[in-house]
C-alpha cells in the first residue's frame, strides 16, 4: 500500500553538505517527494517534536543538536514507505548500519545520524502534520 513518510536531514547532513547525496539516495530508491522545506527549530519546537524522548537522558543533547542549523524536513511517498525508509537508513548506530544504507555511508554516530525517519504509520501522520500542511503535500502524478 502507498504509505507517506516523514524524513528530516538533520544539522549534520546540512554541515556536511550531504543534502544532494542523499536526496539522490532516497530518489533512486523510489521515493516520491511529496514536500520539502528547510526550517530552523527552536528549542520548543525541536523539543515538542522529541516529546517522546523527554524522559530519555540524551533529551537535551539531541534537542541541542538539532537546533544548532536549519534541518529539511520532507514528506515522502511510495509502497510501504516507513518500513521501506527505515531500511534504506540503516540502524540508529552507524556502527551497526547494513552496508549501503545512509547512516553507515554518512553518519559519524548515533547522536549525529544524518537523517530522521518516523518510526510507524500513526507518527509519521502526526510528524507530517508537524511539518506540512496539507495544501504543502502535492500529489506526484
Ligand atoms: P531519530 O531517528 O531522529 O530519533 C531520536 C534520536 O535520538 C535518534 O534519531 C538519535 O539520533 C538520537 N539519539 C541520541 N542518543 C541516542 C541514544 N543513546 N539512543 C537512541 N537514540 C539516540
Amino acid at each position: 500500500m502507498k504509505e507517506r513518510t516523514l524524513a528530516i536531514l538533520k544539522p549534520d547532513c546540512i554541515r556536511k553538505n550531504l543534502q544532494g547525496k542523499v536526496i539522490n539516495h532516497l530518489l533512486k530508491e523510489g521515493f516520491n517527494i511529496i514536500g520539502m522545506k528547510m526550517v530552523k527549530l527552536t528549542k520548543e519546537t525541536a523539543g515538542e517534536f522529541y516529546t517522546v524522548h523527554k524522559e530519555r537522558p540524551f533529551y537535551a543533547d539531541l534537542v541541542n543538536f538539532m537546533t544548532e542549523s536549519r534541518v529539511i524536513p520532507m514528506a515522502l511517498e511510495r509502497e510501504n514507505a516507513v518500513a521501506e525508509l527505515r531500511k534504506v537508513i540503516g540502524a540508529t548506530d552507524p556502527a551497526e548500519a547494513e552496508e549501503g544504507t545512509i547512516r553507515k555511508l554518512y553518519a559519524d554516530s548515533k547522536e549525529q545520524n544524518i537523517i530522521h525517519a518516523s518510526d510507524s504509520l500513526e507518527n509519521a501522520g502526526i510528524e507530517l502534520n508537524f511539518f506540512f500542511s496539507i495544501r504543502e503535500l502535492i500529489e506526484n502524478l
